[in-house]
């Protein structure tokens, strides 16, 4: 697991990595908003012994200081100093409690002392600090002075006197904001690695072979556009989706160079992979390219055709196989030069059976003579058998996996399914493939000419 992985992870699945990150900095802010702040006061004291005026006697006196300030950090969090505090002031507390939220501390080599201390309320943190040094000023009086009288040997004075805090010490909102963002993230990286490891959904080459042990023919780009309308206008259109089709439709040409597939199904594994979509645009592809193409609503359940095309659907494919319509009055001409289609025509109560007949091998048959392609659109595979018997009578199938979605399982029993009849894919062809799935995974158009068949990427788009 490189670096280089992490990025690629990150980058396909911010989501997760985002959302992670977002419940990391809700809990951070949760813990602040529940937490009950608590406020510190601080005073400072400083400690000075009576000496007399020559150098060494100050030093003398500076030392003697210095020694003090350890035992006097004692006394001042003390349990003696902690009750008298509490009696001044009148505080509902006992002195264990107090002492708890009393701090001193002495840097050593000075004579100073820092004095904190804690409380929820603001002011009565200051008011105990303040208290606490003046009685401790008090007891040291008391404590130093001689017995028989006489200036006391130490002293010491409230340096600095503590003002209202005006921020609590607890929670800190940065540093808690700051853990919340950075395990956040941190977690959301590890899901998203975790959830990369566990997805079993196809989104590689190496997907495809290992599950359907055959090759990527066409890469479709997913196009948000082709929901509203599903036929690309090939002449004028060179976008990304456009250009996946002419490869598609150029690639076709190198599969069985001495038997080319004429009559192609179009299937997956599951419903909503796109079959429908890619068998209509292949077919336009084609129509581009100067053939005259049949497209056939294979798919006598739930067909799509004549909705995307929006034609007739009452009459078609299962009209002409019961004999109820002739083909040449079933052939719906469309606006597209070149494409004509056969719709599904009203639903049979047995469609396997029918289009396992002889009539429907008879209908593909006579297709293929008037056509140069005929396309399939069928149902899925794994549904039904309907797609599995259509690609018997058919030259080939094209077996539609829908990146991210299909899982590598659902495509290996497919491609079991067509092996049942006798059938090997021609190839598979990968749709709704997210722009950015060209980088993390090595995912491009290109890389089927660098890889597989070089001649491909250079070869004039004129099929
Ligand atoms: N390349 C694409 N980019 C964006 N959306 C697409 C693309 N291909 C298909 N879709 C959308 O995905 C949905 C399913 O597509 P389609 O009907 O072609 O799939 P299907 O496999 O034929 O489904 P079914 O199994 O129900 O017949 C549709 O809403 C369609 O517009
Ligand atoms: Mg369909």
């Amino acid at each position: 697991m490189t670096l280089e992985y992490f990025l690629k992870v990150v980058r396909m699945r911010w989501i997760t990595v985002c959302s992670v990150a977002l419940i990391g900095v809700l809990t951070a802010v949760i813990i602040i908003l529940t937490t009950t702040p608590i406020y510190q006061a601080t005073t400072r004291l400083f400690v000075s012994t009576s000496t007399g005026l020559s150098n060494s006697d100050l030093y003398q006196g500076n030392r003697l200081s210095q020694d003090r300030v350890m035992s006097y950090t004692e006394l001042i969090m003390g349990q003696t100093l902690a009750q008298r505090t509490i009696d001044k002031l009148g505080l509902d507390m006992d002195a264990a409690a107090l002492r708890e939220n009393v701090k001193a501390k002495a840097k050593s080599g000075t004579v100073l002392i820092n004095v904190q201390v804690r409380d929820q309320s603001p002011v009565r943190a200051r008011d105990i600090a303040n208290a606490l040094s003046n009685e401790f000023v008090a007891m040291v009086s008391e404590l130093e002075s001689p017995t028989n009288g006489g200036p006391p040997n130490a002293r010491v004075i409230v340096e600095q006197r503590a003002a209202v805090p005006e921020r609590p010490v607890v929670p800190r909102t940065k540093q808690v904001l700051a853990f919340g963002l950075g395990l956040g993230v941190l977690l959301g990286i590890a899901a998203a690695v975790l959830r990369e490891v566990l997805d079993n959904t196809i989104k590689t080459r190496e997907n495809v072979e290992d599950s359907a042990g055959v090759g990527v023919v066409g890469s479709i780009p997913l196009d948000k556009k082709r929901r509203t309308e599903p036929a690309i206008s090939f002449g004028r259109d060179h976008s990304p989706i456009a250009e996946s089709f002419r490869a598609l439709r150029t690639n076709l040409q190198f599969l069985s160079v001495d038997n080319p597939p004429r009559v192609i199904v179009i299937t997956s594994s599951v419903p909503g992979e796109g079959k429908s979509t890619t068998a209509i645009n292949l077919a336009l592809a084609l129509a581009e390219a100067g053939n005259r193409v049949a497209l056939v609503d294979g798919d006598l359940r739930r067909p799509a055709i004549h909705k995307y095309l929006e034609l007739v659907g009452t009459v078609g494919f299962s009209t002409v196989l019961s004999g109820g319509t002739s083909l040449a009055d079933a052939l719906q001409p469309t606006s597209f030069d070149g494409l004509t289609v056969l719709a599904a025509g009203v639903r049979p109560p047995n469609p396997s059976e029918l289009l396992g007949s002889r009539a429907a091998q008879a209908l593909l048959d006579e297709l293929r003579t008037d056509f140069d392609f005929v396309i399939v659109d069928s149902a899925p595979l794994l549904a039904v058998t309907d797609a599995a018997i259509l690609s018997a009578a058919a030259d080939g199938a094209f077996m539609v996996v829908r990146f991210g979605s299909t899982k590598r399982d659902q495509l290996a029993h497919s491609v079991q399914t067509l092996a049942d009849v006798g059938r090997e894919p021609m190839g598979v062809v990968f749709t709704l493939v997210p722009a950015k799935a060209a980088g993390p995974y090595g995912y491009n158009y290109s890389y089927y000419g660098a890889d597989s068949a070089p001649e491909l990427e250079r070869e004039p788009d004129t099929a």
